[in-house]
């Protein structure tokens, strides 16, 4: 049953200034054309691509859910992204704008331009190395630990060129986390970096490498990028500087693209879940290359002379997508910034727009609200008027953080819109378009599901929720780039996604459509948690608590955070005997970190002696959230034991007045203020 859902918004339209507004039911009129004309208005997008030979069927759903795109077409992702760009006269063209983190007025600004021509040649040489150098065949696999750096998307662009497909691991996670993706990939070879830089620190990321490697007996050999001049160990067989063996390579090497199925691997990005191992999402060549396509016009309106800003991290699937492939894919100018948007002052990603003069960009509700918690003084130092449209990703934007963005920004006139989608999509799902029909803007909305794609909130039984009704988000039909399978498992492709509503894609997220038709998607229905806009899941969390010894049982929830939207708190019964301590709860803080990855660092950790389960044992995280949230808990008839509901109330009551008196002591302000 879906419940009656208060909408976070008091205004209901925000028609600014200058945008082209039009009513949303002549934009829902049009997309209904495309569904109409089904997998023939994909072909239409496909075709403005570079195929090496045309496909014979467009979709193939003969063995559901496992739905093959524009079968029979061959292409090659690093022909697209770099020789055809050459051919359309873009080799002058910056393709990669690179700038490092140690950047503050009075320093040498540390850069990198490399042109389409230079990139192309990068591009080559590096696939050379894959293939004759390290023997990387079509069909391989690749794995990157790399920090934001021009090699990352070179070396990206290397591997599909050659037909391998690469895995990336964001370089926040663990040596555990890093050795199961790249073992469960199947990684052969391993690039990553002596080091990243981090507000102004040297992350050590080959020595998490090294570590990950010992557990990975898949990956033979490891690449060494230079970034930091960190002195890193080098095991004499196996590892090599990517400079040194690079130097081998003549500039005017030449590797021809191999011709790739549309329906052959692009990559394989691990996202994590409630249970189980995390899930290797494989994504295919030309479904993926075509949506991309689609996004990059109609919700970034990409054109040749904008400078393209999308914040996130080559780690996530935002960075693939769209630092990397979509813009590319465009001869666009992509802007890549290796460090931290705040650092070493708050003002940086506002000085980057500056300097750079970036028109289009895309960012996360969490970097928002930190820049709103800076101050708009710092906004105010510089000139950001030549952003055009703007985009967040990730989490649901509080309208707040949207207004505030809109007017400091966006003048209060620009397209600002909320894409939702998610690693499996591949690609923007939900979105306004100001390269389409665009609709008046609704803080806080997603907006109407793209052309050509069937998004509908349902209820339980998978029907059309009413209007204002909670309700769960399903794709109704395959879209091109959608996920082929779960790497190795398809058997959990079929069972996590395609099982709740048959015949329907289950994104797993609560939504609202409001009365104009808008999606509001409200956040995960199931227990993933979204820290900053990255993905974790509980397991991993939880399995790490549950191997100290003092541990006897744990359960991890998401509670709200004014800035990272969601932040991960540990419940833990400890075994019969031991004392609960401070001491005790740091090193379970630092285990979760050591074991998963900084990206996972618990906020804190309750000590309870029970906690909410069903009879079978099995614990009822839903109960945990709803009263840390304040939420009724709903119907809790099949809990074993309803006092333990009271003292996880109690246990959360008295750390947030810990932390409320820790905090009424503490005087420091957050970000100081502008330098005048
Ligand atoms: O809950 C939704 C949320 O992020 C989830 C997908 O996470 P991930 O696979 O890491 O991909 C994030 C970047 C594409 C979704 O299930 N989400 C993403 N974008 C939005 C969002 N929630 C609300 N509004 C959004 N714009």
């Amino acid at each position: 049953m879906s419940v009656s859902w208060a909408l976070p918004f008091d205004e209901k339209v925000l028609a600014g200034g200058g945008v082209r507004s039009q009513a949303a039911d002549e934009y829902l009129k049009e997309h209904r054309v495309t569904l109409q004309k089904g997998a023939a208005f994909w072909e239409s997008v496909a075709s403005e691509l570079d195929w090496f030979e045309k496909w014979h069927a467009a979709l193939d759903s003969s063995n559901p859910p496992f739905h093959k795109w524009f079968v029979g077409g061959k292409l090659n992702a690093s022909y697209l992204c770099v020789d055809r760009q050459l051919a359309l006269g873009r080799a002058d063209k910056p393709a990669i704008v690179w700038e490092g983190e140690m950047w503050a007025p009075g320093l040498p600004s540390e850069s990198r331009v490399l042109t389409y021509g230079e990139l192309s040649r990068e591009v080559n040489r590096a696939a050379k190395l894959l293939r004759d150098v390290y023997g990387i065949a079509r069909g391989d696999t690749v794995g990157f630990y790399l920090p934001m750096i021009p090699e990352f998307p070179i070396l990206m662009l290397a591997a599909a060129r050659i037909g391998a497909k690469f895995t990336v691991v964001f370089s926040g996670f663990s040596a555990e986390s890093l050795a199961e993706r790249l073992e469960d990939a199947g990684a052969r070879l391993l690039v990553t970096a002596d080091g990243g830089m981090r507000r102004g620190a040297v992350i050590p990321l080959k020595e998490t490498a090294d570590k990950a490697v010992a557990a990975a007996p898949s990956v033979r050999s490891v690449i060494v990028v230079r970034r930091t001049g960190l002195q890193v160990p080098m095991k004499p067989g196996r590892d090599a500087f990517y400079e040194d063996v690079m130097s081998q390579i003549p500039d005017d090497a030449v590797v021809d693209p191999a011709r790739m199925s549309s329906e052959d691997p692009l990559f394989i990005l691990h996202t994590s879940g409630t249970t189980g191992r995390p899930k290797g999402q494989v994504h295919d060549t030309g479904g993926y290359l075509t949506l991309l396509h689609a996004t990059m016009k109609w919700v970034f309106d990409i054109s040749e002379r904008d400078m393209y800003w999308c914040t996130a991290d080559i780690g996530w699937i935002t960075g693939h997508s769209y630092v990397v492939f979509g813009p590319l894919l465009e001869g666009a100018t992509t802007l890549m910034y290796e460090g931290a948007l705040d650092f070493p002052q708050p003002d940086k990603w506002a000085s980057v727009i500056e300097r750079h003069g970036v028109s289009v960009l895309y960012t996360s509700p969490t970097a928002i609200r930190s820049f709103m918690k800076n101050g708009e003084a710092w906004v105010a130092k510089h000139r950001t008027s030549s952003v055009r449209i703007m985009h967040s990703v990730g989490e649901p934007i509080n309208p707040e953080a949207f207004r505030w963005m809109h007017r400091l920004v966006g003048r209060s006139s620009v397209p600002f819109g909320s894409t939702w989608w998610m690693t499996e999509t591949g690609g923007i799902m939900i979105s306004v378009l100001p390269g389409g029909t665009m609709v008046a803007m609704k803080p806080g909305s997603n907006g109407f599901p793209i052309p050509g794609v069937d998004i509908e909130v349902v209820d339980d039984s998978g029907r059309r929720s009413e209007a204002l009704q909670r309700g769960l988000l399903v794709i109704r039909r395959p879209w091109p780039g959608m996920p082929l399978t779960i790497h190795n498992d398809p058997g959990r492709y079929k069972e996590v996604y395609w099982s709740r509503f048959p015949g329907f894609f289950y994104a797993g997220d609560y939504a609202v459509r409001d009365e104009d038709g808008y999606i509001w998607v409200l956040g995960r229905a199931d227990e993933v948690i979204k820290v900053a806009g990255h993905r974790l899941g509980t397991y991993e969390l939880e399995s790490a608590l549950v191997q100290h010894p003092a541990v006897a049982e744990a359960a991890v929830v998401g509670v709200p955070d004014e800035v990272r939207g969601e932040v991960p708190v540990g419940f833990v019964i400890l075994k019969t005997g031991v004392e609960r301590s401070e001491s005790l709860k740091e090193a379970l803080i630092r285990l979760v970190r050591e074991k998963v990855g900084p990206v996972a660092s618990l906020k804190d950790v309750i000590f309870v002696s029970r906690l909410p389960k069903t009879r079978s044992a099995k614990i009822m995280r839903r109960v945990v959230r709803a009263v840390l949230v304040g939420k009724p808990v709903g119907d809790i008839s099949t809990i074993e034991d309803e006092a333990s509901v009271e003292e996880v109330r109690g246990a959360y009551l008295e750390l947030q007045q810990e932390v409320s008196s820790r905090k009424a002591g503490d005087q420091e302000d957050n970000g100081g203020s502008p330098p005048t």
